[in-house]
């Protein structure tokens, strides 16, 4: 989903390589959580990939897939990371360690570029493997829906109570 500069919404960026298995996996999966939580505006998320192989492509049918059988609907198209992003996205959530390096290299704004895994409660820090070359899309599927729930735990704390503080809960302001 594109987010705007004038977007008062928390944005998130999912990245990996080509944009096309588990960025776009983790972007639904998220989105779907934002959904569940009614988090919709407050947060905005989308995907993008360090290379440019498959801009303007559809999921990988295994991406594809694994998200039909957990009921999740995707229609975004592969696009490759831009320098924008670093400004228009708070968090960027890299898949592996080759992405933390790419993304880095690039950035030149504000956001936060952080591995995916590091709100993971099983595998803490680690890589999230590439199903492109070994196929077990069920894999990341399980990996970055752990760590998207970790992630919007934090972000829905820190949303409330900011919630807390600019809205009074009689609606009532000081004038
Ligand atoms: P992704 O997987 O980074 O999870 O989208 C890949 C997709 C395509 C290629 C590599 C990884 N590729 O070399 O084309």
């Amino acid at each position: 989903m594109h987010r705007d500069l004038q977007d008062e919404r928390v944005g998130v960026l999912f990245v990996c390589l080509g944009n096309i298995c588990r960025s776009p996996m983790a972007e639904a999966v998220f989105q779907r959580m934002v959904e569940q939580r009614n988090l919709e505006d407050y947060i905005i998320c989308d995907s993008a990939g360090t290379g440019d192989y498959h801009i303007g492509s559809l999921p990988h049918p295994g991406t594809l897939r694994i998200l039909e059988i957990a009921g999740i609907r995707t229609s975004h198209r592969a696009r490759q990371i831009s320098l924008t992003d670093f400004t228009a996205f708070h968090h960027i959530l890299v898949m592996d360690r080759d992405n933390l390096r790419d993304t880095l290299m690039l950035a030149n704004g504000p956001a936060d570029v952080q591995l995916i895994m590091n709100y993971g409660t099983v595998l803490t820090g680690s890589d999230v493997p590439d199903p492109y070359f070994d196929g077990r899309f069920d894999t990341v599927y399980e990996m970055v829906s752990d760590a998207c729930a970790g992630f919007l735990d934090r972000l829905e704390l820190q949303i409330r109570a900011t919630e807390t503080v600019n809205e009074p809960a009689n609606g009532c302001s000081r004038t």
